[in-house]
């Protein structure tokens, strides 16, 4: 699998809310984006990927779209769109939007004509049933709540995976998907590059029928009924989708898939896959539990390691890997695989360098780059996120006391990743001159990127290395393309591979304090990245200092 155009890029996810606010009004906006455009472009970003930008209520972020051609003014115009997709062009940059087409919002024109006429046209576009049947089904959504609510002003009911607000579209009714179609089209007739596509497998239904209740509410959790799911019927939505509009853009596309189908990796981003990528979601969602986030087990450098591996493992050379740390969704990567009391610059770096060179394509989420961390969450109020205000409930329904589950939202928070990017130490670290809709992370005095732009050592400037290195024509070829062989499993906090194609390089981290040594089984030729000045060496052995991290060309 090589040739393709998107194959040795990096990608920049942007939340567009929190990314910069140029009119004050405390919300990011894509005038902001435009005007940090050779920010990115410096940092080596290639392809940059915008959560929602349509207009929306914003129940859920934005994932619920009130319609699909059109720009939210919080964020700008379509003009304005058009120029972020044109200045892009102009230096070899591409433009993703977030696709999300498994549910719209409840604003949006087809739901509220369901609303008006159920048996009508866009009834059909929904999953409705009569209300007198009882629940459809007993299962517990994604945020939560049941899946069905009645539809506003009849006697039918409709189906929600996720919020309430974001009533899941009917794909078995080809009209549906042929509006969808046209719409992915104009998009990509309009200069998009492609898309990130949210939720995708949630497209074909499973069964409607019940299944033991795993709560006391009564309900079974929305995993359940999905690992019977169709997986084959699933497979034709995608395969025609692909056909009717990546396919003959040749658009790039990424989409949201969860470990359960890895089964079908072949099928999804092989040769003739479905997407150009899916995302390794193996160590972000490490040690979860159905029963809620107060649940979750913690993740140990040897877990993070093994995550890495087991995934490298499966989808070997067959395809590319959307390789994150973190993303919106998630809490920031350094708070979450770094033990706390050891986060610095240098093991930011090194879990940065460790990630960065697996094969598959490296994103980086905003503010990843200059080591942002978690918000502190110390009180309820201040939370913004749907999923962390039903996990907060969740968590006190099992018995937690209100601090326990407090701290079970400060770990795992979707806000942790949503505030504000933090440009400089100034009045809300530079994001906006007005009241800015999330609280800015108290740490932008120091952390943020003005400083880090100063400073050669800064973890900003270490993962310009980084993607200079992936970049480099001497070793591009291996990177992006060469196979992977981990190394030394059995020691422990080390994570170590061998990347070999026309060149062979050695990744090697070490994941803990205290010093440990390796011996490569080949001769140094080259250091082509450190996180210290120097190497403690004697004869073959390499001693690690804590937390160092060192690509080396054998
Ligand atoms: C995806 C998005 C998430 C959203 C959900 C529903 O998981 O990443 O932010 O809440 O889909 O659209």
């Amino acid at each position: 699998m090589t040739g393709k155009w998107w194959q040795n890029k990096i990608v920049y996810q942007i939340y567009p809310k929190s990314f910069l606010d140029t009119d004050g009004d405390g919300f990011g906006d894509l005038r902001g984006i435009i005007s940090r455009l050779d920010y990115l472009k410096d940092l080596g970003a290639d392809i940059l990927w915008l959560c929602p930008i349509y207009p929306s209520p914003l129940v859920d972020g934005g994932y619920d779209i009130s319609d699909y051609y059109g720009i939210d003014p919080r964020y700008g115009t379509m003009d304005d769109m058009d120029e972020l997709i044109a200045e892009a062009k102009k230096r070899d940059m591409y433009i993703l939007m977030d696709l999300v087409v498994n549910h719209c919002s409840d604003q949006h024109e087809w739901f509220k004509k369901a609303c008006e006429d159920p048996d009508g046209k866009y009834g059909h576009f929904f999953y409705l049933r009569n209300q007198s049947e009882g629940l459809p089904t007993n299962w517990r959504g994604h945020f939560g709540s049941r899946v069905w609510d009645p539809l506003p002003g009849t006697d039918r009911q409709y189906l929600h995976l996720f919020a309430k607000e974001q009533p899941d579209l009917n794909w078995e009714n080809p009209e549906l998907r042929e509006e969808i179609y046209k719409m992915i089209n104009w998009w990509l007739d309009k200069g998009l590059a492609g898309f990130r596509i949210d939720a995708i497998v949630n497209i074909k239904k499973p069964p409607f029928v019940n299944y033991e209740a795993d709560r006391k509410d009564g309900l079974c959790s929305i995993h359940v009924p999905f690992a019977h799911a169709d997986t084959e019927g699933l497979g034709a939505f995608l395969a025609e989708m692909k056909e009717k509009t990546f396919a003959p853009h040749d658009a790039f596309t990424v989409a949201e898939v969860a470990g359960e189908y890895e089964g079908l990796l072949s099928d999804f981003v092989g040769e003739d896959g479905y997407f150009s990528s899916i995302f390794d979601f193996r160590a972000s969602i490490f040690g979860k539990s159905d029963k809620g986030w107060y649940d979750w087990a913690e993740i140990t450098p040897d877990d993070f390691r093994n995550c890495c591996f087991e995934s490298q493992r499966i989808i070997g050379t067959d395809g590319f890997y959307a390789n994150i740390l973190e993303n919106h969704d998630q809490p920031r990567g350094v708070s979450r695989f770094i033990p706390g009391e050891d986060l610095c610059d240098t093991s930011k770096k090194m879990l940065a360098a460790l990630y960065f060179m697996l094969r598959g394509i490296p994103f980086i989420y905003q503010g990843q780059e200059i080591g942002m961390e978690n918000a502190a969450i110390d009180s309820m109020d201040r939370v913004n996120d749907v999923d962390s205000i039903d996990q907060y409930q969740v968590a006190l329904n099992a018995g937690c006391t209100q601090e326990e589950a407090l701290a079970a939202v400060q770990r795992l928070s979707r806000d942790n990743g949503r505030t504000p990017m933090q440009w400089n130490d100034g009045q809300n670290a530079g994001f906006t001159r007005g009241t800015p809709w999330m609280d800015v992370n108290r740490n932008c005095k120091t952390i943020n990127v003005r400083a880090q732009e100063k400073d050669p050592d800064s973890v900003l400037n270490f993962y310009k290395k980084l993607i200079a290195l992936r970049k480099d024509p001497d070793y591009q070829e291996t990177l992006v393309y060469g196979t992977l062989e981990p190394i030394w499993e059995d020691r422990h906090s080390l994570m170590a591979y061998t990347r070999t194609g026309d060149r062979t390089l050695l990744v090697v981290g070490n994941y803990q304090k205290k010093a440990q040594s390796i011996e490569p089984d080949a001769p140094v030729k080259k250091i082509l990245i450190n996180n210290y000045p120097d190497v403690d060496t004697e004869g073959n052995s390499i001693t690690l200092k804590s937390y160092q991290v060192l690509i080396l060309e054998l």
